[in-house]
């Protein structure tokens, strides 16, 4: 018989979390899923429309810095292994105003540690804490080499800083409490429900309105860009598949300067809006950078492939162009994310 578990993702009304959290509802119909959101600005109930109502799955609204709170969730629901995706994610919203980032990022994973710590207690053998982490904890490349799982850490942003400090919690109650854990660290998602303050969806929006394409510096960052579902599927992988202790990174191999990206974007939008080529290019801006901006981002993920046998599905182009796709064919999600309380963080951000 299939093994039953009572798994509690936080995060998952949020852009990475909501694909997770779809993949394990239809991949594992014996497994209860519990996705646990403090639907802040980044989570939208919006993003999980498809799966209300399905018999495993169960949203709870809670907040990650209530440490009351998580107890109570883990006796009630008997949690049996946690995938934790929750976040502060943005780097300029870390660089404004860090202190959020410390709150959920530090705090909030302390607290889910100490609730596993404490509903699991004495059966540590059982049950899994998988904390999602991200390559910017490594800090910033030159032009050569690649970040490998044995790179020191040096975090350079608030955001960075916060998430590698999460981390070292993770492998210091690993170490001291024998909890089991495992992480892993991916480079940068795009795809679709992404909140249109990253590079991508922004774009994709202003290309949408005839508005400014705001390229930090000169454009010359180099990201390595990996679609959100093969994420999620490498999540699946650790999570089944992954060594207890053991830090695994993901990526796509699929390193682009940001400028060439705006130019990629211009040109399928242009096609796909039936504008003359061309056309949208005239709207990238070059603005001021971001205040100490990493140069460069690069994964190795051969571990993740050789030990676990997972690889990325898609090419770049057709992950892009799938994604615009469905940009242009949800207007209303676009509409909703984009009214109110964005339109200040945009005046504040780029004005
Ligand atoms: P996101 O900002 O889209 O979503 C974050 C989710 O966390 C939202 O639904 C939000 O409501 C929720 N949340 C925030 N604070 C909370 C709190 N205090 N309590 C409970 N819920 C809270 O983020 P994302 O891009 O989906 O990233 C998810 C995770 O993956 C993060 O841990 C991030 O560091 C990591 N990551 C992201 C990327 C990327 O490119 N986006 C790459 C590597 C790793
Ligand atoms: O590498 C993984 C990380 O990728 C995740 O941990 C973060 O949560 C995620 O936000 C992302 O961080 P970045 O800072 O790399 O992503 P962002 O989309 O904000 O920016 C991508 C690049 O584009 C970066 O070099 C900054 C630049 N940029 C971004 C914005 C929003 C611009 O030039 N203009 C912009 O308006």
């Amino acid at each position: 018989m299939a093994e039953q578990k009572n798994i509690l993702i936080t995060g998952g009304a949020g852009f990475i979390g909501s694909h997770v959290v779809r993949l394990f509802i239809n991949q594992y119909p014996h497994y209860r899923i519990f996705n646990l959101d403090a639907l802040t600005y980044a989570g939208n109930l919006e993003n999980l429309k498809d799966l209300e109502g399905k018999p495993n799955y169960t949203f709870i609204k809670a907040d990650i810095t209530n440490q009351d709170k998580m107890h109570e969730v883990f006796s009630q629901h008997d949690i049996t292994d946690v995938i934790h995706l929750a976040a502060e994610s943005h780097v300029d919203r870390s660089i404004a105003d860090p202190t959020a980032f410390i709150y959920t990022n530090v705090i909030g994973t302390v607290n889910l540690l100490n609730a596993a710590r404490k509903q699991w207690e004495g059966n540590f053998d059982k049950h899994l804490f998988y904390h999602v982490s991200t390559d910017e904890v490594y800090g910033s490349l030159d032009d050569g080499g690649y970040f490998l799982e044995s790179t020191s850490y040096d975090p350079q942003s608030p955001y960075s800083a916060s998430k590698a400090s999460s981390d070292h919690f993770v492998r210091a109650y690993a170490n001291t409490y024998k909890l089991r854990t495992v992480i892993s660290n991916c480079s940068n998602n795009y795809g679709p429900n992404q909140f249109p303050e990253k590079l991508i969806p922004l774009c994709i929006h202003n290309i949408k309105h005839n508005k400014p394409l705001p390229i930090y510096g000169k454009g010359e960052n180099v990201r390595d860009w990996l679609y959100v579902v093969d994420h999620a599927r490498a999540i699946d992988v650790v999570f089944h598949q992954g060594k207890d202790g053991e830090t695994y990174n993901i990526g796509g191999f699929n390193e682009w300067k940001n400028i060439d990206i705006v130019r990629l974007l211009c040109k399928v939008m242009d096609k796909k809006l039936g504008r003359a080529e061309g056309s949208s290019e005239q709207l990238i801006t070059y603005v001021k950078d971001r205040a100490g901006h990493d140069l460069r981002y690069a994964i190795d993920a051969t571990k993740i492939m050789e030990e676990l046998g997972w690889k990325p599905s898609l090419q770049f182009e057709e992950g892009l162009e799938k994604t615009v796709d469905w940009y242009l064919q949800n207007e209303e999600w676009l509409e909703h994310v984009t009214s109110g309380t964005y339109q200040d963080y945009y005046q504040k951000q780029y004005n």
